[in-house]
Parts: structure tokens; C-alpha cells; sequence
């Protein structure tokens, strides 16, 4: 049966995910036409907001000349885009993957299946955006050789930490709980680039092609996760709700080795522990928490588990 045809049966006006899988072709950005990356390059532009990068605020940082800085910027956005790569490639697709095996009690009908494979494709697609945008920044700032571990993200670290030990029907909880938490956290990450004022406008548009995409697979994931959560046993409950809580702290937890390689393109020679003590010293940032009420009110949570995530994270940080 065709997605159309699937999408056609009666109900699915009623469904939120067969509402959102219908309009699928009229909104993502895989079925735009390619963005002119070369075309909104404008090398007097700085490729990273300054305020975002922590490597700027450390002492020695105010010697820098503009050359210095300016490569600074654009390893920061190059960096940025391996982050989220790797989010996609390491948290959000096998999640997805994970979903339509029907190993999980999670939705499975047509429109579910449907709304998967549309999110995997989007998802490939946003690893395929930032490839080609990082791309341009390369070969315009001569920036060829910096490259960054996957594995080497803190939220990445996070999932391996949390499914270590686990295994079978707990691993896949841990995994899908982590997938929720960084859908519900993706577009505010990059919203702090898609509304930046004073960028490379390449960057700022690629942002926010990306940013539109996941306000749709928020929705997604509430709604599928959604039907796994309330079908399970307390004890099982318990374990996701552990796992989301991980989740959401790991997505706010301060990276360290990836500035060190950022700095180093600027010629400016800094270690993890100087990122650490910086880290240390500042207050936690705020940050909008509506997306997160809005998934936990889905899910029949207290919203109590934003004050865990806070007191959680302001422990890590003073545990670095
Ligand atoms: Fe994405
Ligand atoms: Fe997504």
C-alpha cells in the first residue's frame, strides 16, 4: 500500500501522526530544492556566534588576532556540525531503526511505520546538510584537516554510559529513552544558531532548514514514545524515566576535548582541564523548558523530572 493510500483511510484526520505523515512532502527540507551554499557564503562574515564558544572566554583568549579568531569561528561551526551529525547518527537513527523492528510494544501501524521511515530519511538528510555545508566552510577557510570523534560528544558518552550493563529489552529502553530526550532537545540547540543575527548566512539558513524539520519529529517521537511508555510496567517505567533524565542531562553537559581541537586551529594551546575549570565557575545556563513540559505532560510525568535533570546537572558540573 502506498504512503498516500495509507495516509487516505479514514481517522487518520483525527490522528495527529497521520496529520503530520501526510504533510510530509509539502514541508521537509529533503523535498526543497537544494540550498546555493556557495551563494550565501560571505567570507566577511564571522561562521560562529563568539558568545557560544567557550575556548573565547579563557584567559590568553584576548590575544588572539582576528585571523586567529576567525578560525576560531569557523572550527566552531565545523565542530557544531559533527555534534550534530553524530546526534543524528548515533542517538536518533538507530533509535528509529530500533522502533519498526516490533521488538518494542510501541506504535506500529501503517501511519507509524510511515512517520519512521519519513523521520529516518529526514534525519540522513540533516547528516547529508551539514556534510555539505561544513564542506563550503572547508574549502573556504582552509580548514581541511580538523576532524572529531563521534564517539567522543558527551551526550554520545552519555548513551554508552547508561546501556553499559544492560542488555535485550532494557538496552532498547535506555536507547529509545535517550532518542526522546534528544528529539526534545534538538531544536533548541539549534535555534541558538538559526536566530543568531550577525553569521555567515549559509550557516544560519542550514540551521534553520534543519531547526523546521524537528519541530515536526518532536511531535514524532512524543507520540511514539508516548504509546511505548504508557504500555509498560512500573518497573520498566522507571528505567525510561531513569534513562530520560540521563539523556536530558547528557544533552546539557559541557564537551571538553572537541574545543581543545577548535583552539588549536586558532594556534591558541589549551587542555580539557582549563574548558573544565571554566565550566566550573559558570552558572548553569537557563534554558526553555516548554518542549520538555509538553513531552512529560504526554506522558503522564510529573513535571519534577525537569528539577532532576537541573540538580542532576549542576552535580556533573561540579563533579568535572
Ligand atoms: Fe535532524
Ligand atoms: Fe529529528
Amino acid at each position: 500500500m502506498s504512503t498516500e493510500s495509507t495516509l487516505e483511510r479514514p481517522g487518520f484526520e483525527r490522528d495527529l501522526l497521520g496529520r503530520l505523515a501526510k504533510r510530509w512532502g509539502d514541508r521537509v527540507a529533503v523535498k526543497k530544492d537544494e540550498l546555493d551554499l556557495d551563494g550565501h557564503f560571505d567570507p566577511a562574515m564571522p561562521d560562529f556566534p563568539a558568545h557560544l564558544v567557550p575556548v573565547l572566554e579563557l584567559p590568553g583568549a584576548e590575544r588572539l588576532d582576528q585571523d586567529a579568531r576567525a578560525r576560531i569561528l569557523a572550527a566552531s561551526w565545523i565542530a557544531y556540525n559533527a555534534k550534530t551529525a553524530a546526534i543524528e547518527d548515533e542517538i536518533i537513527l538507530p533509535a528509529c531503526r530500533l522502533m519498526l523492528t516490533g521488538r518494542l510494544p510501541v506504535r506500529g501501524d501503517a501511519v507509524a511505520v510511515s512517520a519512521l521511515h519519513q523521520t529516518i530519511i529526514d534525519e540522513h538528510y540533516h547528516i547529508l546538510m551539514c556534510h555539505n555545508a561544513v564542506g563550503v566552510t572547508r574549502r573556504r577557510r582552509g580548514l581541511e584537516n580538523i576532524e572529531f570523534d563521534p564517539a567522543g560528544w558527551s551526550v554520545v558518552r552519555g548513551l554508552e554510559e547508561s546501556r553499559s550493563g544492560t542488555s535485550g529489552f532494557e538496552r532498547d529502553l535506555v536507547e529509545i529513552a535517550f532518542s526522546l530526550a534528544a528529539e526534545t532537545t534538538i531544536s533548541g540547540f539549534l535555534s541558538t544558531l538559526a536566530t543568531a543575527q550577525d553569521i555567515q548566512p549559509m550557516n544560519r539558513i542550514t540551521t534553520d532548514l534543519h531547526r523546521r524539520d524537528e519541530s515536526g519529529h518532536a511531535v514524532v517521537f512524543r507520540e511514539l514514545c508516548g504509546s511505548l511508555y504508557r504500555g509498560l510496567e512500573k518497573g520498566p517505567q522507571e528505567l525510561f524515566r531513569d534513562a530520560l533524565v540521563r539523556g536530558l542531562t547528557a544533552f546539557r553537559a559541557a564537551d571538553f576535548d572537541p574545543w581543545v581541537a577548535v583552539a588549536a586551529e586558532g594556534g591558541f594551546e589549551i587542555g580539557p582541564d582549563d574548558l573544565a575549570a571554566w565550566a566550573r565557575n559558570r552558572p548553569v545556563p537557563a534554558r526553555d523548558t516548554g518542549p520538555l513540559h509538553l513531552l512529560l505532560d504526554d506522558l503522564g510525568i510529573s513535571h519534577d523530572l525537569v528539577d532532576m535533570t537541573e540538580s542532576r546537572k549542576r552535580r556533573d558540573v561540579r563533579a568535572h
